[in-house]
């Protein structure tokens, strides 16, 4: 099998061996985040997944990725009052959201918000590192507002502005509901956005780059990013997951359905990683803030289920490397939270735009376009027929 690295690649190399979903083939050279698909390892800037969902915030985690260290106290107060301060949104775009379809999915209304985002604020110069900047907190900042801002609309609520005395996690929470969360809950969406906010070299992360290096404005960067992100075999497996729970409906069941599902060739939605050939960390992650959730509670039959399929699955699955990923117990956890089944991508996104604007600025310090080859399998030299010629 021929490998190849950035460093070797060149016109006077032996034609490429084409690798179908660009699998093992680098496209970049990144210092933001590292995976061990065989220790279950993940890592954003060095640091282990684990410790941040337990130690950090989302807000401190964006910086780690963007900056590369960790904030000092200062850092982290100045870039927290940033995010505080643009997360509003114009009264025009709330105006276009109003206008959006209430059937239609939040992911595309999250794309429009972006989309006039960009109107807003052009930037044309990427070689301004303060633009750059100043484009990266409002996307950070404006994402969940976006969100919250479609959500309350489309069930004819008013939109609920933004609270500056709330951090990322819950004010989010509280424009959604118009609830503040409690500290619990506060802890769990905010490890909720820490584990998905980075993730190597994923198809959105990709995308965002490959938009990035056409130096396109950062609001299309993202947005390309968001609607790669939407897929059901990404970001959208989320949803996915909740559909399949509830379509086995018992734990009784699950062994049959499996089993008909691995004959017939079916995906199990929340399993299986292009990386991961053991458990996903960030699945642990999200099965242990759901175990912590669910004990002062009853847990759910839903979340029985979750583990019984899981406990099956592995027995099928396993020996081919396939187990839970992030989506397996993200959409239990998001559901017990009253939090709707169409919103979980999306939230899925208003924590990775912090990975995808980290790898949009990496891209730009030593930028060159992508244009990748192709292996042509057409026709050549063909004859044109006039239309009047033709049956
Ligand atoms: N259920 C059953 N079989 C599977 C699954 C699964 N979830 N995932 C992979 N396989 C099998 C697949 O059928 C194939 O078998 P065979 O070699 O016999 O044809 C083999 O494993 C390789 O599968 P693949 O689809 O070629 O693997 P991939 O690396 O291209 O795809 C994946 C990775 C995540 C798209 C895939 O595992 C999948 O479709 N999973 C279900 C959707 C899902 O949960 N997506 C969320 C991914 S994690 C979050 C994110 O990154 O957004």
């Amino acid at each position: 099998m021929l490998r190849f690295t950035l460093k070797n690649w060149g016109p006077t190399m032996a034609e490429p061996e084409y690798r179908p979903g660009l699998a093992d083939v680098p496209v970049a050279e990144s210092a933001i985040s590292f995976i061990d698909g065989k220790r279950a390892r993940l890592e954003y800037r060095g640091i282990a997944v684990e410790t941040l969902a337990k130690e950090s915030s989302f807000e401190e985690t964006s910086w780690l990725l963007l900056k590369g260290e960790l904030p000092t106290q200062k850092q982290l107060a100045t870039f927290d009052s940033q995010l505080r301060v643009h997360r509003r949104l114009k009264y025009k775009i709330i105006d276009l959201i109003k206008c959006l379809p209430e059937s239609g999915h939040p992911m595309d209304a999250l794309q429009a918000g972006v989309a006039a985002c960009g109107m807003f604020y052009p930037t044309k110069d990427r070689t301004d590192p303060e633009k750059n900047w100043e484009a990266v907190i409002r996307l950070i900042a404006k994402l969940p507002t976006i969100v919250a801002a479609f959500h309350r609309l489309r069930r004819g609520d008013e939109a609920i502005p933004p609270r500056d005395d709330l951090g990322h996690a819950a004010n989010f929470y509280y424009m959604l509901t118009e609830e503040e969360p409690s500290p619990s809950i506060t802890k769990v969406i905010d490890a909720c956005l820490i584990v998905h906010a980075e993730h190597t070299m994923n198809a959105s992360t990709f995308s965002s780059r490959v938009t990035g290096s056409t130096l396109a404005n950062p609001f299309t960067v993202v947005n390309s990013a968001i609607g790669t992100l939407a897929g059901p075999l990404h970001g959208g497996a989320n949803e996915e997951v909740l559909d399949m729970l509830e379509e086995i409906g018992t734990a009784e069941k699950a062994k049959g359905w499996l089993e008909d599902a691995v004959l017939h060739k079916k995906k199990i939605m929340g399993f299986g990683h292009r990386v991961y050939k053991v458990k996903d960390p960030r699945a642990t992650v999200l099965q242990e803030l759901a175990e912590h959730m669910f004990a002062e509670t009853s847990k759910p039959e839903i979340y029985n289920l979750a583990v019984e399929i899981e406990r099956i699955a592995t027995g099928i699955l396993g020996p081919k490397g396939i187990f839970p990923n992030v989506d397996f117990y993200s959409g239990i956890v998001y559901q017990s939270m009253g939090i709707p089944r169409d919103l979980f991508t999306p939230i899925f996104a208003i924590s990775r735009v912090a990975g995808w604007t980290a790898h949009w600025l990496e891209q730009l310090k030593n930028n060159r376009i992508f244009r990748p080859e192709q292996i042509f399998v057409g026709k050549n030299d063909q004859p044109y027929t006039p239309l009047g010629k033709r049956p």
